[in-house]
């Protein structure tokens, strides 16, 4: 990474296919530009983009499209609508129909839904051509377009039909994000949180000291969480390209977050809001191996100030069936990551059900208490 304090900082992820820069900072489009400019030059690009983004930031692409021989904008819809096979094809059909070819170049720009649908495309069409992301949500930036995940949904069945498929660069300018809606940039901060927990003790006390003007938007303080967790995500990824070891501590909170969206249709709760709530989950599981007291409480305080929109009513056999039918779950049955101390977590697929059964029981009941505060008899329960 570039010198703190230094933006846009560069980042470099090794993987077994190569090697993907990454560019993190407020005009980060601005410092990459030569660079996509090359990339492109003389060959066919299609941007892949949804309305709303095309609508706020459609322009940013302008002097990229100028260096290639032709650009085509490949508009999907906004959101996770967009992951489904028949996009797929769509995209498949119009890039043949357009003279795609085995050198041509895809950019996806906007949120991770796009991001994932236009890197499994990318992926796949004729075998695979090079793609840019460019993401456009806080959750993007420092999650979904780092790693080389692409997946796309079958019915209730999310990312259930991917493939590794490295971006050749990550443009991940904060400028993009002061159009985000608060509710989005919370989502991004519990991966952040997430990772920050597990991995980056100190980027928890960033975002603990930065938290108003995080979810305010303002790129300047979101450049160097971007970049600490883009970092983060990085180096986990390096140590763990195949997802068989510490790259699962990245789905902390999400065993349950997971179960918790698809019993809700993947409606009402966004991605990181879910999770939110599975990291309140995965925090009981920990206090009960070993994770001290006042460790969950500070996590669950930091998540208390996010004002998280309420955990609508679900039942355990609900959450149960959900959580089964994830792809995360092995035919051996559920794992979860467990927070064991501040910066170490345990990927564990031994928690009985009935464990899981008491503990959902008093979930459902006040996510939030359950933790240090108890101890003096009152509930954790952010004020509302
Ligand atoms: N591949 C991976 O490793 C990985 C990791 C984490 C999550 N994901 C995937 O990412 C997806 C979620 O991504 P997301 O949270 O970015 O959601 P999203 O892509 O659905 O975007 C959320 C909303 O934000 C809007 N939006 C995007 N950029 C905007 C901007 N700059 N200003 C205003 N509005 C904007 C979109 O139009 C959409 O309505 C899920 O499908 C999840 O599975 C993938």
């Amino acid at each position: 990474m570039s010198t703190p304090g230094d933006t846009p900082y560069r980042l470099t992820l090794r993987h077994p296919s190569g090697v993907t820069d990454i560019v993190v900072g407020a005009g980060a489009l601005a410092d990459a530009a030569d660079e996509l400019a090359a990339w492109v030059g003389g060959r066919t690009l299609f941007v892949v983009t949804t309305p709303r983004v095309l609508a706020l930031h459609g322009t940013v692409l302008d002097g990229v499209r100028r260096a290639a021989a032709r650009s085509v904008t490949l508009e999907v819809e906004d959101g996770e609508g967009a992951k489904g096979l028949a996009s797929a094809e769509r995209l498949w059909r119009e890039m043949l129909a357009a003279g795609g070819k085995r050198d041509s170049r895809v950019i996806a720009l906007g949120g991770g839904s796009c991001g994932d649908l236009a890197g499994f495309v990318a992926g796949c069409f004729l075998r695979g051509v090079g793609v840019v992301q460019v993401p456009t949500t806080l959750l993007a930036q420092v999650d979904a377009s780092i790693g080389g995940k692409t997946a796309i949904d079958l019915p209730g069945a999310k990312n259930s039909v991917g493939l590794f498929h490295h971006p050749a660069l990550v443009v991940a300018d904060t400028a993009l994000l002061e159009t985000l809606p608060t509710g989005e940039l919370r989502s991004g901060l519990v991966e952040v949180v997430k990772m920050a927990f597990l991995l980056q003790p100190q980027l928890l006390t960033r975002v603990e000291r930065g938290l108003p003007r995080l979810l305010a938007g303002e790129p300047e303080a979101l450049a160097p969480v971007v970049a600490e967790a883009a970092a983060a995500k990085i180096a986990v990824v390096e140590s763990d390209p195949a997802e068989q070891g510490s790259r699962r501590l990245l789905n902390f909170g999400h065993t349950l977050g997971h179960a918790i969206e698809a019993s809700l249709d993947y409606r009402g709760l966004r991605h990181g809001e879910a999770v939110a709530y599975g990291i309140l989950f995965a925090l009981r599981l920990g206090l009960r191996r070993g994770l001290p007291a006042g460790q969950a409480e500070r996590l669950r305080a930091l998540l208390g100030r996010f004002e998280l929109p309420a955990l609508p009513e679900l039942s355990p056999d609900q959450l149960l069936a959900a959580a089964r039918r994830d792809k995360k779950a092995r035919e051996s049955g559920l794992v979860w990551v467990v927070p064991v101390a501040l910066g170490e977590g345990r990927s564990v697929a031994d928690v009985s059900e009935s464990e899981v059964r008491r503990e959902l029981d008093h979930f459902l009941g006040d996510p939030w208490a359950g933790f240090a505060a108890d101890a003096a008899g009152s509930s954790g329960r952010p004020p509302l």
